[in-house]
């Protein structure tokens, strides 16, 4: 059995130079037709170098898109979705501390309603398909407001502006010839929204031992379709993302999944079903001017990215596409494929970049309603704060591989490194006992000169103490880098790694065995506490886009302005450097409590009575 919509007889054929415009001369079902590809912006490989988005696009005007995906409101969301959430909203964050000026970035969300899936899941609820979209779109703008997901646009896909720009798109998509009706016969997966060729499906026991065919990778049920269908010329479009992507191997990170892209490119790549018969899904956007088809849910999802701008009208042009599309691996085909050749195929350029993550498993399983093992993000930003739980899942989170989730391993993490380290650190640098004055103690230069080596009475610095500096010097950099290349995780273990190296340089000094009164001790004690306290004001500062709370507590207890906390106001210890210190001698903030609170293990959750 062979799916027909594996349609034979396309040719392409390219004239003029690589990149620059198409002639495509195509044969479709025996049919001969000849049209023109213009592919805006498209002036060879290098112009969708990624240098204009990895720090380098960092001049105040220059703009940057970041994007989650929009979710299903078939079910309620879990920590995978808020995983996916947070970790476009950090990369945002971060941006905003290097271009503060507040129209420079966006971050959009939302959610994703139409399609057969959510058209069954309403009828299993006994619902108007609208009424589960309002209930379950809700809870996932509840959760990503109550998890402090700075987004500055959420989409529904049942909003008027939606069926406008996807209909607009849909109609520049025929007027270049790029949609033809055909005949679809092949499976498909209502779960995953997706048409399978037959080697992708399988056969497993059903629930009365019947054999029951589903998806091979996601283990979903699929069923036989036959209809015709309007049919997107996706086969034209292989070697266009060929050269897109070989001459941009930055555009989808990590790595891995790069190279996955490209090997599909390497198989067959048919055309694609991109309307279903409305008798079947009625729940969507009909097709302009041909009622009796509805849109793909793909393709009526994917265009989310331009509706949130404004396309059709030319604003979009200011930000598109300067994009980042964060998305989970199960969705990588639909953004590093259908969506560019769409892209290109509607005369616009393909997003500048796509950041790839993996997946949550729940105790080593895959998280499932079935299973009954789906984690509530809700529960969890309770139980854990909301800057506990965006802290764990940004720092055990790695986009190479799938990540476990188990309670014990969230607590270990958030005491070792936040209660104990962090917290423990800044209170022995504040405390009353250790600094009574209560200020931002006097750098001595004479005791930390900046040249290693010297000897003499006064010199009380050691050589760790200034692979510690050079350490925290360098650190800003480090962070920015990781969080360019997507790696959070990596980020905030490069800033563990300096809490833990700033906790050695108090242990090692011991201040609490110096005394203010004895003028041999008081300026060394001093240049210990400021040198830990310039230390935390870095950490405080790079912490910024992961625990906006727990960082704004840390800077504001150092006496940090709002104004004081953008990456470039950050200069690391400038008394070392031969430069004045504002910090020095000022007021410490008033706020004394525990930065976070150690979890209580024996009881389970958060003992909410530390609280301060
Ligand atoms: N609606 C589509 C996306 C359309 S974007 C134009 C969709 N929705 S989804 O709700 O199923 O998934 C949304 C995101 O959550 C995806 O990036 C997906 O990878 C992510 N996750 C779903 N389960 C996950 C885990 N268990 N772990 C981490 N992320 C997971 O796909």
């Amino acid at each position: 059995m062979r799916p027909s919509h594996v349609l034979p007889g396309h040719r392409l054929r390219r004239y003029g130079p690589a990149g620059t415009m198409l002639r495509v001369c195509v044969r479709p079902l025996g049919r001969l037709g000849t049209f023109k590809v213009c592919f805006q912006g498209y002036v060879g490989p290098r112009h969708y170098s990624s240098s204009s988005f990895s720090g380098s696009d960092d001049s105040r005007d220059a703009r940057a898109y970041f994007t989650t995906p929009i979710f299903y409101v078939n079910a309620a969301p879990h920590i995978g979705h808020l995983y996916s959430a947070l970790l476009a909203d950090a990369l945002c964050r971060h941006r905003r501390l290097r271009v503060p000026s507040a129209t420079a970035t966006r971050l959009s969300t939302g959610t994703d309603e139409h399609g057969l899936k959510i058209q069954q899941a309403a009828a299993t609820a006994g619902l108007a398909p609208i009424e589960l979209c309002d209930r379950v779109s809700s809870q996932f703008q509840q959760l990503f407001q109550e998890a402090g997901v700075s987004s500055t646009d959420f989409i529904r896909t049942t909003e008027a502006r939606h069926r406008l720009a996807v209909q607009h798109f849909w109609e520049v998509l025929k007027a270049r010839g790029l949609l033809y009706k055909g005949l679809y016969e092949g499976w498909y997966c209502a779960s995953d929204e997706c048409f399978l060729p037959e080697a992708k499906v399988t056969r497993q026991p059903g629930p009365s031992g019947e054999s029951c065919p589903v998806s091979l990778e996601s283990g979903h049920p699929v069923s036989w379709t036959k209809e015709e269908n309007y049919i997107f010329r996706l086969s034209q479009f292989q070697e266009p993302l060929r050269q897109w992507l070989r001459g941009n191997p930055q555009t989808i990170t990590p790595e891995p999944f790069y190279h996955a892209v490209l090997q599909w490119l390497e198989e067959e790549l048919p055309d694609l079903s991109v309307s279903r018969r409305s008798s079947h899904l009625h729940w969507g956007i009909p097709v302009p001017g041909d009622d009796s088809q509805t849109i793909y849910v793909w393709l009526d999802a994917l265009v989310n990215y331009l509706t949130v701008i404004g396309y059709p009208n030319d604003e979009f042009k200011s930000w598109w596409p300067a994009t980042s599309h964060i998305i989970g691996k199960d969705i990588l085909k639909f953004h590093a494929i259908y969506w560019p050749a769409l892209l290109l195929g509607a005369g616009l350029s393909p997003p500048h970049r796509i950041c790839v993550h993996s997946h949550w498993t729940v105790c080593g399983q895959k998280m499932s309603k079935s299973l009954g093992n789906v984690v509530d993000p809700r529960t969890c930003l309770e139980h854990y704060t909301v800057d506990g739980f965006r802290y764990f899942l940004l720092r055990q989170g790695v986009p190479n591989w799938d990540c476990d989730y188990y309670d014990e391993k969230v607590v270990k993490l958030l005491d070792s490194e936040l209660a104990d380290a962090l917290g423990g650190l800044l209170n022995r640098c504040t405390a009353n006992r250790i600094n009574p004055s209560g200020t931002y103690p006097a750098f001595c230069t004479t005791c930390f000169p900046s040249e290693p080596g010297l000897m003499g009475p006064s010199v009380r610095a050691r050589a760790e103490d200034y692979a510690l500096v050079r350490a925290v010097a360098t650190l800003p950099k480090q962070v920015a880098d990781h969080f360019d290349n997507f790696q959070i995780y990596k980020a905030l273990e490069a800033v563990s790694s300096c809490v833990r190296q700033t906790n050695g340089f108090v242990q090692r000094h011991a201040p609490w065995k110096l005394n203010w009164e004895n003028p041999a001790d008081a300026p060394w004690l001093g240049t210990v506490l400021h040198v830990a306290l310039e230390c935390l004001r870095v950490f405080g500062t790079l912490l910024q886009p992961v625990t906006p709370n727990l960082a704004d507590k840390l800077l504001s207890r150092l006496g940090v302005s709002a104004t004081e906390r953008s990456l470039g106001k950050l200069r690391f210890l400038p008394r070392f450097y031969g430069h004045p210190c504002p910090f020095e001698g000022r007021r410490l903030g008033p706020e004394t409590g525990l930065l976070f609170p150690r979890l209580d293990q024996s009881r389970g959750w958060l003992v909410k009575a530390h609280r301060t």
